[in-house]
């Protein structure tokens, strides 16, 4: 750890930097979970999908990213092996099993509602200790949220589509 960054780090260091590696975890199966759904998705609204799971996707990894850059100025080492994402990770690995783009909508705002209460507990750890963190957790927050409102409208567009169609 930079000497400068521990002499401003007035915060749980140890606590800090495992919840961060949780984070870090979560954004890796996140990434994972956007980029194999854009590869399997079927149905109707597949097309507008697909590309919408991609740019999630890259955003998934930037988050990933961020807290690996951050991790290692804290002076940790972010999760070295893949196989422990799923064992450390809260937010859990979602497999696209039914590849119908409506389930897939279900499963991914599922996930993001995860992410969203991650980034809001780091934010709280954060705030007015430790400016960095904080500043990149809410920069994340605002994506997942940006993320959870995307899927809100796309259900909600289908039902309204279905309800229009069941009028006729
Ligand atoms: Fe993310
Ligand atoms: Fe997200
Ligand atoms: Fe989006």
């Amino acid at each position: 750890m930079g000497k400068t960054a521990e002499e401003i780090s007035n915060i749980d260091n140890e606590e800090l930097l495992k919840v961060l590696n949780e984070a870090y975890a979560e954004e890796w199966l996140a990434y994972y979970q956007y980029w194999i759904g854009a590869k399997i998705i079927v149905g109707p609204m597949r097309t507008s999908i697909e590309s919408e799971f991609e740019e999630h996707a890259k955003e998934e990894l930037k988050h990933a990213e961020w807290l690996a850059e951050r991790i290692i100025q804290l002076g940790g080492t972010p999760v070295l092996s893949p196989a422990d994402w799923d064992k450390i990770a809260e937010c859990k690995y979602m497999a696209p099993e039914n590849p119908l783009d409506v389930e897939l909508l279900k499963q991914n705002l599922a996930s993001e509602r995860c992410a969203i209460k991650r980034y809001q507990q780091i934010c709280e750890m954060c705030h007015g200790k430790d400016f960095e963190t904080f500043e990149i957790s809410r920069k994340i927050l605002h994506e997942e949220l940006d993320h959870e409102q995307d899927w809100e409208d796309f259900l909600q567009d289908i039902k309204s589509g279905k309800e229009y169609t069941d009028k006729r």
